[in-house]
């Protein structure tokens, strides 16, 4: 089954001569279950094609169904619902919330759709992501690599179908991103989830199910062409 369908999906910036074709044309699908990696080169519209799918950004021309619905025509209102309760982002810049702890920023998107979180899925999530002991701590009284793990904790805590991730691990060391790409892998499996991340490191791509190849705009399936 398919969770995700880009078709012709185009982004441009600007116009005449600061023009930038940041994805060019993208048609590709993704099934439920999936982990895909996202390569290429600096400035060849990974994060521009990663934020089209998560409807962070609306693409100048082209499609993306998520489970079946169309969020491009989707209303803001309705669509920060959907992504709420479908995806879980995963940014190279935490925007965790200062005045709130670790646990209470891994619930936030909980809290804002009222559900009560499950306490024995966060401590686990908190065991995971060597957190427990820090979860009254304030963003700013952690390091970069624990911040962005309670980022990590923060797109799991609502068992999203989807998984949007952008560098998960720019920020830490090897010891680190290999157990944060294990956490996500383990979570993908146990809960059916699909995971779509960006990454440079190539260890990474190749525990990848699939590798889309992002250079100058043009999206490829690596070793063929995506489908
Ligand atoms: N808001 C914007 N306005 C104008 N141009 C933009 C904007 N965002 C991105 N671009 C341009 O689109 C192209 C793709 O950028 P994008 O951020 O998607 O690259 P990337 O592959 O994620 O690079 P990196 O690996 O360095 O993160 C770049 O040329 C960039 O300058
Ligand atoms: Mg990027």
């Amino acid at each position: 089954m398919d969770i995700l369908k880009a078709i012709n999906l185009t982004k441009i910036y600007g116009e005449a001569e600061t023009k930038v074709e940041a994805v060019k044309n993208a048609s590709f699908t993704v099934s439920k279950g999936e982990f895909i990696s996202i390569v290429g080169p600096s400035g060849s519209g990974k994060s521009t094609l990663l934020n089209l799918l998560g409807a962070l950004d609306h693409p100048t021309s082209g499609k993306v169904y998520i489970d079946g619905r169309d969020i491009v025509t989707m209303r803001e209102k309705e669509l920060s619902v959907f992504r709420r309760r479908n995806i879980g982002f995963v940014f190279q810049a935490f925007n965790l919330v200062p005045e709130l702890n670790v646990e209470e920023n891994m619930m936030l998107p909980l809290l804002l759709d009222y559900k009560k979180p499950d306490r024995v899925y966060m401590n686990e999530l908190l065991d995971i992501l060597g957190l427990r002991e820090r979860k009254h701590y304030l963003p700013n009284q952690l390091s970069g690599g624990q911040q962005q793990r309670v980022a990590i904790g923060r797109a799991l805590a609502t068992k999203p179908a989807l998984i949007l991730a952008d560098e998960p691990t720019g920020n830490l060391d090897t010891k680190n991103s290999r157990d944060v790409i294990d956490l996500l892998k383990l979570s993908v499996e146990r809960y059916n989830q699909t995971l779509i991340m960006i990454t440079h490191n190539p260890n990474f791509a190749s525990v990848a199910d699939r590798v889309l190849n992002v250079e100058d705009g043009v999206v490829m399936e690596l070793g063929g062409t995506a489908q």
